[in-house]
């Protein structure tokens, strides 16, 4: 298999309104995609709106204000007005980023995106899009790294959760800047942090990790040991918001090469079926599906990467392998404990159907199964 590139990236206090220094604007028309109101709220908002239009040929904004659908990739893609656009820049969460990467292949596809999703559409897509430049503003999905955008919608009356995907698609450069990261509230860094925790450990004891990703999300992991918390207890820290920025940027990366587990096979489900965040999903999710996981486990080596997460949360070498497993199982149960809704139900109004949940999942890439039983005695706990 192909392994994904990695975008060019710049870590940066105070970057974006440098952004003309860091990449060429020179002329270009510009579509920015970014989130709700809030970054328009930034007080150096108006300056890097004029930083950018002194060096660029015309600026363009398009916002997004909740997780993407199809009609919002559609709506800005399609749009006459667009046709010369000539960079895309997301600045946002994974959603923003998911659309400005969506936008930047539809541009050049100009068709409606449902036909590209995986298991929806039936057309395959080019892999050509326009330039495309990611700032991340919260650090979870890690989508400035990956090759895919996961876009909602409804078909035959039910309603998807699926991905536009192309390896073409991963940003060409990366703007981790802290300026920007310390303005995420509260629930969004809790979220989204445990969105990047999910998908580090997933990937890193993945059936298809490698010794790159492995590298990678072993990194990724210490760098959250040292900055997650700090960026819940201590939100103006720029030195841990920068921390779990590249923990989300490595997670990305080994997603997108090593593929994840059961917490996002069944939060990616649930998200597709009612409105729950997917990193409140994913930390719900991580306790109880990693306490079973290691339940079921019987591998040496994947004894071994256990221990080695354990460490990487600890920031320290644990002689005894058995205590270090059980550092990381203590250290999930203990952040998805930040978490004030945590429970299923919480996000959901309406009774759903237990069967019909435990069933529609995928377990990825998990390095263990889980049976129905034990995955719908989950789902009780959770709910
Ligand atoms: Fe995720």
């Amino acid at each position: 298999m192909k392994s994904s590139l990695m975008p060019a990236l710049v870590v940066q206090q105070g970057g974006l309104v440098e952004l003309p220094n860091l990449y060429n604007l020179d002329g270009k028309k510009i579509l920015l995609v970014i989130g709700d109101r809030s970054f328009e709220k930034w007080d150096r908002f108006d300056f890097f709106i004029k930083k950018i239009m002194s060096v660029a040929g015309s600026v363009s904004i398009e916002r997004v204000g909740r997780e993407p659908e199809c009609e919002d990739v559609d709506s800005i893609a399609l749009n006459r007005l667009y046709r010369d656009i000539d960079l895309v820049i997301g600045i946002g969460g994974g959603s923003v980023i998911d659309v400005a990467k969506a936008v930047s292949a539809m541009l050049i596809e100009q068709q409606e995106i449902v036909n590209f999703l995986e298991g929806i559409g039936s057309a395959v897509p080019s892999g050509r899009r326009l330039p495309l430049i990611a700032v991340p503003t919260t650090s979870g999905t890690g989508s400035e790294a990956t090759a895919n955008s996961v876009i909602k919608g409804v078909k035959d009356g039910e309603a998807f959760k699926r991905s536009l995907r192309h390896v073409n698609y991963i940003p060409d450069f990366v703007l981790i800047d802290s300026e920007l990261l310390v303005r995420a509230p509260l629930a969004v860094t809790i979220n989204s942090g445990l969105d990047a925790i999910s998908q580090l450990v997933e990937a890193f004891t993945s059936t298809k990790a490698n010794p790159t990703t492995d590298a990678l999300a072993l990194k990724g992991l210490s760098l959250v040991g040292e900055g997650f918390e700090l960026c819940i207890t201590n939100p103006e820290s720029h030195c841990a918001r920068e921390k779990m920025a590249l923990a989300a940027f490595y997670s990305g990366y080994a997603l997108a090469n090593a593929g994840l587990g059961i917490v996002h096979g069944v939060a990616g489900h649930l998200g597709g079926i009612f409105p729950i965040p997917h990193g409140a999903a994913c930390g719900i999710l991580l306790y109880p599906v990693f306490r079973e996981i290691l339940q079921e486990l019987a591998e040496p080596g994947l004894v071994e990467k256990f221990a080695q997460i354990g460490e990487a949360f600890a920031g320290r070498r644990i002689e005894s392998r058995q205590e270090a497993v059980d550092c990381f199982l203590e250290y999930i149960k203990k952040v998805s404990g930040y978490l004030t809704l945590s429970r299923i139900s919480d996000y959901c109004a309406v009774e759903l159907d237990f069967e019909k949940i435990s069933k529609g999942f995928s377990e990825k890439n998990s390095p263990v199964s889980l049976s129905q039983d034990c995955l719908s005695r989950i789902i009780h706990e959770i709910w």
